[in-house]
């Protein structure tokens, strides 16, 4: 079961608006290996949704593209072309792929998840969009939509089916995990981090004469003790081979590190390339008491559940 389990119809008795979750994630784990000849780092990741959702609403026109951007964070949107947003970039690659002339679609995208932050949020909507179109448009071709997905960047396969997913290669050859579900605390210091820049740091710091690493033994052990012991002998075994990188890119994580670990979180690791740390709590209490704690000192945060889809 994927992202289209999420798909509602919208009670306008119009069959072609369709509304969309696309969930956020965080690694729970990220090695990072070698750069490829193409410039990307090899990779083992432990991809996992979380229940912090992005809203679209895709609506059937007769013009070309539109789109329009709300909710929460969708101030910093506001300074991306619209072309250039991925959710755009998405509807066009696929109308092309299959095609037809223009999409012909207004795509609603209500921005909860914090953008440039770690947590997948405009790969998360770029998948959302490419499955609901290729449903509307009754296109059943996986191999097509993971193979866009790739050209938009290297989670958005991952967002194509959610839930928990081992990532190697550049994060896009995906083996799927059932692992039993988490409570986490989400926190940003409201600054934006690009994902090149924070690689850059990392090959520029780590990268060169390093040995080469057995990537995906840190994947294996978070698995393994999850499975066994549940979050409670997770915390230590939080892995972040950018960790440091992105720190260095924004020290303002750093408060916020400290902070997740003084009000009690098991363990604390940043999401991809930051600028978002997250914390693990026992439960939903303990989530939420955790993020009480923490609220004051970030610009953003969060607490939820893991999605086990
Ligand atoms: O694929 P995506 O657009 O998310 O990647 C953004 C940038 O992050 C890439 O241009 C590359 O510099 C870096 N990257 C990498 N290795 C990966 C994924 C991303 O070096 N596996």
């Amino acid at each position: 079961m994927g992202l289209v389990a999420h798909w509602q119809a919208v009670n306008t008795g119009v069959e072609s608006v369709r509304a969309i979750l696309a969930p956020a994630k965080v690694n729970l784990v990220l090695e990072v290996g070698a750069q490829r000849p193409d410039g990307y780092h090899e990779l083992a990741t432990l991809f996992q949704s979380i229940s912090l959702y992005d809203r679209i609403t895709l609506c059937e026109i007769d013009g070309d593209l539109d789109l329009v951007v709300s909710g929460p964070q969708a101030a910093v949107l506001q300074h991306v072309e619209t072309e250039e947003n991925l959710v755009c970039r998405a509807a066009r690659l696929l109308s092309a792929a299959v095609g037809r002339p223009r999409p012909g679609v207004r795509i609603e995208l209500e921005k909860r998840v914090p953008v440039a932050a770690g947590l997948g949020g405009g790969s998360t909507d770029a998948a959302a969009v490419l499955l609901g179109l290729a449903q509307a448009w009754g296109v059943q071709d996986p191999g097509l939509l993971q193979e866009l997905a790739c050209s938009l960047g290297s989670d958005v396969a991952f967002f194509l089916s959610g839930g928990t997913a081992i990532g190697r290669g550049r994060g896009e050859l995906l083996t799927r995990v059932v692992l039993p579900p988490l409570w986490l605390v989400l926190a940003n210091p409201g600054r934006r981090s690009s994902t090149a820049d924070v690689y850059r740091t990392f090959s520029e710091h780590k990268g060169a004469g390093r040995p080469q690493k057995l990537l995906g033994w840190h994947c294996d052990a978070m698995i393994n003790v999850l499975r066994r012991e549940g979050p409670g002998g997770a915390g230590a075994l939080l892995h972040n081979d950018l960790a440091e990188a992105a720190y260095m890119v924004t020290p303002e994580m750093l408060p916020l590190r400290a902070a997740l670990a003084a009000a009690g979180a098991i363990g604390v690791q940043v999401s991809g390339s930051g600028a978002t740390l997250f914390g693990l709590a026992t439960d939903a209490s303990h989530a939420a008491e955790i993020e009480s704690r923490i609220r004051s000192i970030a610009a953003w945060t969060w607490w939820g559940s893991s999605l086990c889809l």
